[in-house]
């Protein structure tokens, strides 16, 4: 069983707000925080009651505010603290709860921690980062390069995981630890409800075995920021890359004191041999994980969180749903997913199908991973090439302004966007889809109203029903004498002959139309619901 804090965040709706291209309040082509207050009403007829805000924090966005610069402040183009104030009392008065990004592995070079530590070797903040006369190893940057770089000013190398101007913070030392405490402290006292947490494995490194996460003292610095009196009523979600049970269990098992829950990251890589190839991937795969995994997770009463897009991959309806039948597969996808056990995540653009935009060249965009990562393409193929695997595998697939309709900009700003609009954005845009008869928007509202008033659907128990391998999903959702069948099929049309009763028809994407035979259309969803014991 879970207990009564881990069950209630079963009923979270959390939306993946990137605050940069969500909506710009004032016209100067980037998103706000002023802009997420505007819309969240939107939100909230979505069927969304939480937001998890990709980080706000003042930073000079080498890499879109994972580098911060001030964990009190908010970033100059986001507002001010007076914004951030409005938000949250304007989310917690329609009873929506704040998700802040902490991203604790590492600051921006302008931090005044790392302005400090290069000065010299024997100042207060020396040692809040890896500093090395020679480089221990030869751990590459996630942005490509070497992971450590030459500082000019106090002569030495220090570590950066990702781009040389992210060093890594060194929790080996005390100081580190109560300051990010500290922040925690300070955002939990302004009102936030949880926090994501930016690679969190990496926040110890295992120098001895030679990898950089999941270091000997991870476990003893989550409890440091996490288990303690002032934050135990607090979400937490990790971006944690553990696959195995008993790892998962040491970061989120109910009595240790760490994360509610982590993002488990395997599903996405369906669809592709690595970020930027694809490679034929199924929903019969992405069948067999989540059904591994629901029914473990729940067996083991850990907290499951559901999620198929985030602001670091390109859509995931790009690589296991169909371009030609876009709203049944969307509605297909979210139906498997969304009516699973856990805390559901969905990313800003999943409710209106959003599918990879595609450019012809570099300048227009904006990521540093993608910039670095086509420089890298074109010295080994051609540059139509390297353009084919950015288009693909661009983390700005997902990161383009939010397709409010189809005016200029998308009606995302009144300026100039700081990165171009999604280059379909008069075919796929809010407006147009709410008005359209296949309206993934509403099919996505209507999982998330259905939630809301079924508890079944929440903290009801999971059961699968289809068996691994097959190409179709089913399972039921069972709390007290209610009952739901969940059905989906995938690409090929089929007869489907579930066994036991299954009650009434109450949501479909091929129209609410009581089946009178097994045959089910591509994509095609058929959720049942029924009473038990008569
Ligand atoms: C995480 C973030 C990603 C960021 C990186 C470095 O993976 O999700 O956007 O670039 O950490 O902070």
């Amino acid at each position: 069983m879970l207990n009564e804090k881990f069950n209630s965040f079963l009923s979270w709706h959390i939306y993946q707000v990137y605050p940069r291209s969500f909506y710009d309040s004032d016209g100067d082509g980037i998103g706000d925080l002023a802009g997420v207050t505007a819309k969240l009403d939107y939100l909230k007829e979505l069927g969304i009651n939480a937001i998890w805000l990709c980080p706000c924090f003042k930073s000079p966005n080498v890499d879109n505010g994972y580098d911060v610069a001030d964990y009190r402040d908010i970033m100059d183009e986001f507002g001010t603290m007076a914004d951030m104030q409005k938000l949250i009392d304007a989310l917690h008065s329609r009873d929506m709860k704040l998700i802040l990004d902490l991203v604790p592995n590492h600051t921006s070079d302008q931090h005044k921690w790392f302005q400090e530590s290069r000065k010299s070797k024997d100042n207060p903040y020396s040692d809040y980062y890896y500093w090395y006369d020679t480089p221990p190893n030869d751990w590459q940057s996630m942005f490509g390069g070497s992971a450590y770089s030459f500082d000019e000013v106090r002569g030495q190398y220090y570590l950066h995981s990702y781009a040389p101007q992210q060093p890594d913070l060194n929790w080996e030392n005390p100081k580190v630890v109560q300051e990010i405490q500290a922040v925690v402290d300070f955002w939990v006292d302004m009102g936030a409800d949880g926090f994501r947490i930016d690679v969190i494995d990496q926040i110890s490194k295992d120098f001895e075995g030679n990898r950089n996460c999941f270091g000997p003292h991870l476990h003893e610095y989550i409890q440091a920021l996490f288990g303690r009196k002032k934050t135990e009523h607090i979400f937490t979600v990790g971006e944690c890359w553990a696959g195995e049970l008993e790892e998962i269990r040491r970061h989120i098992g109910q009595d240790r004191g760490e994360l509610s829950t982590l993002f488990q990251f395997g599903h996405l890589n369906y669809g592709r041999a690595d970020k930027f190839t694809p490679k034929p991937g199924s929903l019969t795969q992405l069948w067999n994980c989540i059904r591994y995994w629901d029914e473990t997770m729940q067996n083991n009463e850990l907290l499951f969180s559901v999620f198929t897009d985030n602001h670091d991959n390109g859509w995931m309806l790009e690589r296991l749903g169909s371009r030609q039948y876009r709203y049944e597969s969307a509605c297909c996808i979210a139906a498997m997913m969304y009516l699973l056990r856990g805390v559901c995540f969905v990313y800003q653009g999943q409710e209106i199908g959003m599918l990879n935009p595609s450019y012809s060249t570099i300048e227009q965009f904006r990521d540093v991973e993608s910039i670095n990562m086509y420089q890298a393409l074109c010295k080994e193929m051609s540059p139509e090439r390297a353009m084919e695997k950015i288009n693909f595998g661009s983390r700005d697939n997902q990161r383009r302004p939010f397709c409010w309709d189809g005016t200029k900009h998308a009606g995302f700003t009144t300026g100039t966007p700081w990165i171009p609009v999604h280059s379909e954005c008069k075919t796929c845009n809010l407006e147009k889809d709410r008005a359209s008869e296949k309206s993934v928007w509403q099919f996505y509202r209507d999982i998330l109203h259905l939630r809301m008033a079924h508890p079944a659907l929440t903290v009801g128990r999971f059961a699968p029903v289809a068996p691994r391998d097959t190409n179709y999903c089913a399972f039921t959702r069972t709390e007290g004498d209610e009952q739901f069948l969940v059905v989906c099929n995938f690409e090929t049309p089929q007869e489907l002959k579930i066994d036991g009763a299954k009650g009434k028809l109450i949501l479909s994407n091929y129209g609410l139309i009581e089946k009178t035979n097994h045959y089910y259309a591509p994509y095609e969803v058929a959720v049942f619901r029924r009473t038990l014991h008569g």
